[in-house]
């Protein structure tokens, strides 16, 4: 399984990824927006792409195709890294489909059933991001949605990857993995609680403890 860090926070990602757990950065509008005042986002992806080696997805704004492959390859041109977010639409699908054709790696988000994801995947997607956390949010049980499109990956051959995306809690992590998912993508929060266990650190406390006893 492969672990991306959902932020564009500079500071986490550096954290993150001096752990050697660190396979990529998502980020989208809003995420890049609680950055505001560190610089051009542009730069602020350049400079994730110089921490992390690995896919970072930025996010085109266009809502038509031909918009959404222009931004495309000026995203493209910050770094090789690059990998295109476009949401599932009827012009997103035209754009990932164009996109692939000239070798440009493509994140289709947005995704909150299995049949957009079968699209994704028949456009040429690299990825896939179907959104777990919105959708239990409104009562719908978001791993299973992906579950299924993992499955129907798998009966079809498509070499579409599933990012599992809005991640909330360590066990949408633990889930994602008995599903199969090839990748989550988790803010930085969840990656310090999946850390974090109360009995790890009792015990560390009693073997430094018990440690000291004897060096009296
Ligand atoms: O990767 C998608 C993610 O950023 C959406 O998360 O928490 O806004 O639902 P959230």
């Amino acid at each position: 399984m492969k672990i991306f860090l959902d932020t564009a926070n500079l500071d986490e990602i550096k954290e993150a990824n001096s752990w050697g757990i660190l396979d990529g950065v998502t980020t989208n509008p809003t995420i890049l927006s609680r950055e505001a005042g560190k610089g051009r986002f542009t730069d602020i992806l350049k400079q994730i792409c110089e921490i992390v080696d690995g896919p970072v997805s930025g996010e085109v704004i266009a809502l038509n195709a031909k918009g959404m492959v222009t931004e495309a390859l000026e995203l493209s041109a910050i770094h090789e890294n690059i990998t295109i977010k476009v949401p599932m639409l009827p012009d997103g699908l035209k754009a990932v489909r164009e996109l692939s054709a000239q070798g440009i790696k493509t994140n289709m988000t947005l995704v909150f059933t299995p049949s957009q994801a079968i699209l994704a995947a028949k456009a040429g997607a690299t990825f896939v991001s179907p959104f777990i956390g919105r959708l239990d949010d409104i009562s719908h049980f978001g791993m299973d949605i992906a579950a299924d499109i993992i499955t129907i990956y798998e009966n079809y051959g498509f070499e579409t990857e599933v990012i599992i995306a809005s991640v909330r809690h360590p066990l949408h992590v633990v889930e994602a993995g008995l599903c199969g998912a090839d990748i989550v993508t988790m803010p930085f929060g969840v990656l310090e609680r999946i850390v974090k266990h109360p009995l790890t650190d009792s015990g560390i406390k009693r073997f430094l403890e018990d440690w000291e006893k004897v060096q009296k």
